[in-house]
């Protein structure tokens, strides 16, 4: 028996095939591209991420037919809070409006007004990535739009729709609506009712780990499957990756430096921490939950300097070598797309500081990794607050790669850190693990373990640490211009 993760993320759609030993067999990937129509505009054509799976999961069957045929089970993994708008026919309004558009700022403060148990009731403060904000922007500027919707679902679960004709959701994804009540785990009437929304248009709600239709008969067939597999509910990007890492026990905290940066720790109960932005959401397996971090550009600052400077990300990372000695003399503040924790502000905006005639580009790729490792101190200190300090965690996504920054991640968070072989492929991973889980009624405990072989250890070096923490406290004097400067 196998079973199929597919992660559909922001810059591409990653699949994976495991094995009853849950050893990859094939890995295929799809590259995405993003819209940015007009400023904190950023979008996606949900037509794109179709086409990208169906080629994923062709190129797992190239790589691995025989195993291909055999899968039993497909777990979903996806970039949360987009909203795509369907109408009668299933058939999408606009574009998919993303997790990193900053465009619904007055909505949030509308929402807020409305429902004013909104933070109690969701974990979390309303954020113009989420999805429910986005729904008032459409209404307000698109009302044509507006009225034709009957049908609001996440990426992921469109994908699920078009793949098995059924329109369900699970609780990690849900818990990013602002729609859902996280502490009860279940559609919230007064957030709904809030944002005008008919409870017909949202999705049926399950846990990840549980059955969540199975592939339409005459696509399982046109992909060669002996029978059409089964879809687990599946998890948010971030969930995806903590079931991937075997992050299931309060207490377990990992990095993901991805398209977007996450700390990230499981929590037993449902432990909003709404003051200092952080998320509270569901975890993707029954009466778990979760805190993050979330900050907007991470990986993605390091992609946009590889393309204003015309040079690969391999490039500018080959050029600085495994270690940096010292900190950059420049700053970099990571805003791209504004920022959620600690700020909550989208139109907060990136930039490059201390920039002299010596400045070459070399100090500029640092001055980018170190900024986001900043960041991401930013979000460790929003979860430590109130709680115990965090002292190791693992790391995923693609920035992960990074020995590099890795280290310097280390040096800024004064923290171990712990990469796994299969750190890339993190969330389709996890997916996939989903999927055994639909498929088998396993006890998650089993199966959701943390990786397999040993990881590769990045410790703190106690002078650079110093040196960091010094650095640190400038960068955060150079991160108050970051806000709109109007
Ligand atoms: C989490 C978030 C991002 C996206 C990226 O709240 O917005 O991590 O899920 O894919």
């Amino acid at each position: 028996m196998t079973y199929i993760g597919i992660d559909l993320g922001t810059s591409s759609v990653k699949a994976v095939l495991t094995d009853d030993r849950q050893q990859v067999l094939a890995v295929a990937a799809r590259d995405l591209t993003v819209d940015r129509l007009f400023p904190l505009w950023s979008e996606q054509d949900p037509a794109d991420w179709i086409t990208a799976t169906v080629d994923a999961l062709r190129g797992l069957k190239a790589a691995a037919a025989e195993d291909f045929r055999c899968c039993a089970g497909i777990g979903l993994s996806g970039q949360m809070h987009g909203a795509v708008l369907l109408d009668e026919h299933d058939q999408p309004l606009r574009p998919c409006i993303l997790w990193n558009d900053g465009r619904a700022v007055a909505e949030c403060a509308e929402i807020e007004a409305i429902e004013p148990d909104l933070r109690e009731i969701t974990g979390n403060i309303a954020m113009p990535g989420f999805t429910a904000p986005k729904l008032l922007w459409v209404r307000r500027h698109e009302p044509a739009i507006f009225r034709r919707t009957r049908r609001i679902l996440l990426p992921k679960a469109y994908l699920r729709l078009a793949l098995t004709g059924e329109a369900i959701e699970e609780m990690s994804d849900a818990s990013g609506t602002l729609w859902l009540d996280t502490g009860r785990r279940g559609w919230s009437d007064r957030m709904l009712a809030a944002t005008g929304v008919d409870r017909s248009f949202m999705p049926t709600l399950v846990e990840g780990s549980q059955a969540a239709g199975r592939m339409r008969a005459d696509l399982s067939r046109e992909l060669g499957f002996d029978a059409p597999p089964l879809f687990a509910g599946g998890a948010g990007d971030n969930a995806a990756g903590a079931i991937g890492l075997g992050a299931v026990e309060p207490g377990s905290c990992f990095l993901s430096l991805g398209t977007s940066g996450v700390f990230w720790r499981t929590t037993a109960g449902f432990e909003p921490r709404d003051a200092s932005a952080v998320h509270a959401f569901c975890h993707a397996l029954p009466d778990r939950w979760h805190q993050m971090s979330v900050h907007l550009s991470a990986a993605a600052s390091l992609s946009w300097w590889a393309e204003v400077s015309g040079h690969t990300e391999i490039e500018l990372l080959n050029e600085l070598g495994l270690q940096a000695d010292a900190p950059s003399p420049v700053f970099f503040t990571p805003y791209l797309s504004g920022e959620r924790t600690p700020h909550n502000d989208p139109r907060m905006r990136g930039g490059f500081a201390c920039l002299g005639h010596d400045t070459d580009r070399k100090a500029m790729t640092q001055a980018v990794l170190e900024g986001v490792a900043f960041a991401f101190k930013d979000g460790k200190d929003a979860l430590e607050t109130g709680a115990f300090p965090i002292r190791e965690a693992m790391v995923i996504g693609g920035g992960s790669r990074s020995d590099l920054w890795l280290s310097i991640l280390a040096d800024v968070l004064d923290m171990r850190l712990q990469r796994y072989r299969q750190a890339e492929t993190g969330g389709a991973f996890g997916a996939a693990r989903l999927a055994r889980l639909a498929c088998s009624g396993e006890d998650p405990r089993a199966v959701c373990l943390p990786p397999f072989g040993d990881p590769e250890i990045f410790a703190p070096n106690p002078d650079r640490v110093a040196a960091y923490a010094e650095r640190y406290a400038l960068w955060r004097r150079a991160a108050e211009v970051a806000r709109p400067l109007r």
